[in-house]
């Protein structure tokens, strides 16, 4: 059946995102509907809205949510009514080389699915009765949202909605960088720059991963203390611009074995590259502008033995590091509870990006 809900938009690049009843359609075959309970900002929903992410709009937001499946499309076996889930922003054919190696965020057809469903329509439409592109396959920044079975994961209905969300972005891509990524190993030390949601999440996987020396480095010092709490040794206040791989060498004798840019900009890149040791790893799981580059001081590549490299969601396998995450959690080993600064309803969504903009959250969830 068709469905009335709410959504939060972006219909005009830096505008702020607009409230809007939609219709969500039926699922069609391997689509479940899901009745979302919450949805976390990421700063990648506000890069789609200032054009950092280049997204066809109008787009419905949101790819960090958690729901119910309340209706199932034809063919669907691996979910049910009922199933608690988590959306899951990447696309998976099964099928392509990388698909086949277990590192689904290389698919080589994720390009089908950047703002629609993987068949290239979308089952939502605007009041007018226009279609609306959703974000990665998502847009689960709604009441309601059709989506593919691959682009959802079931998981343990104990964890409260608002929680497990974020295992749909910023918990996965950040611990999975120092997990799955980088493979920190444990007494070694790790810079981080940027303190945010992911950045955070960086921080909290490299304590789990038994790192000797977490240094946080932000330009605001509210996420400073934050990064505290979630097991940095050292902060750094930096300024924008400004290059901090000195004091890093300093703190760390040489240099941090590992260094993660968390901001999305390619000088800090470099400064991250620029930092690690001898034979060190600088991973960059910000995502920048498109005209954006990284310099590197050629030279250091063979003599220094460095590495430079990404992380795209945490290079996670949806389907094994969701349930690992919220496991880490069960346990009382990862903190999500902590994560979330406020909670909005879908009403108060531009106000959720504005205080992602200006830096007032850890994470900010949209409660439906
Ligand atoms: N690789 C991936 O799969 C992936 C997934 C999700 C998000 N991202 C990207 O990761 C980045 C961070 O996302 P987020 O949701 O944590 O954002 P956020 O806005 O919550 O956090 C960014 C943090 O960086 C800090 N910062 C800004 N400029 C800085 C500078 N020059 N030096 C140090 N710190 C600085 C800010 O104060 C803020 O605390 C974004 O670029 C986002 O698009 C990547
Ligand atoms: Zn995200
Ligand atoms: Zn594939």
């Amino acid at each position: 059946m068709s469905r009335k809900a709410r959504a939060a938009i972006c219909r005009e690049l830096n505008k702020p995102v607009v409230v809007e009843e939609i219709t969500v359609d039926a699922p069609k075959r391997g689509e479940v509907t899901v009745r979302l309970g919450a949805c976390g900002v990421c700063h990648s929903d506000l890069s789609a809205t200032n054009g950092t992410l280049a997204m066809q709009l109008p787009l419905i937001l949101g790819h960090e949510a958690a729901g119910e499946v309340v209706e199932i499309g034809e063919g669907v076996a691996s979910l049910a009514v009922g199933d608690r889930v988590v959306s899951s922003f990447i696309y998976m054919c099964g099928e392509c080389r990388f698909c086949a190696a277990g590192r689904p965020v290389l698919c080589l057809e994720q390009g089908k699915a950047i703002t629609t469903l993987p068949d290239g329509t979308v089952r939502t439409r605007d009041a007018k009765g226009d279609p609306l592109n959703i974000f990665s396959g998502c847009g689960v920044m709604a009441e309601y949202a059709t989506m593919h079975v691959d682009n959802l994961v079931k998981i343990d209905p104990k964890i409260p909605m608002d929680r497990a969300a974020l295992v749909g972005c910023a918990v996965t891509t950040g611990v999975g960088a120092v997990f799955n990524t980088a493979r920190v190993v444990p007494g070694s030390s790790v810079a981080v720059f940027g303190c945010g949601g992911v950045g955070l999440n960086v921080i909290q996987g490299a304590r789990i991963a038994g790192a000797g020396r977490i240094i946080a480095l932000d330009t605001n010092e509210a996420k400073l203390a934050m990064a505290k709490q979630f097991g940095a040794t050292d902060t750094v206040t930096v300024k924008a611009g400004e290059d901090a791989s000195k004091v890093l060498k300093k703190l760390t004798s040489g240099g941090p074995d590992y260094a993660f840019e968390c901001v999305g900009n390619g000088e800090l890149a470099a400064t991250a590259y620029k930092a690690i040791r001898r034979g060190g790893l600088a991973v960059v799981v910000g995502v920048a502008k498109p005209g954006d580059s990284t310099a590197v001081r050629t030279m250091t590549l063979p003599f220094e033995e460095k590495t430079l490299t990404g992380s795209y969601f945490g290079s996670c396998v949806p389907r094994i590091d969701f349930p690992r995450m919220l496991g880490l959690y069960t346990a009382g080993q990862l903190k999500l509870d902590e994560l979330i600064t406020r909670r909005y309803s879908i009403h108060e969504a531009p106000q959720a990006f504005a205080d992602l903009e200006s830096g007032k959250n850890a994470r900010g969830v949209i409660v439906f």
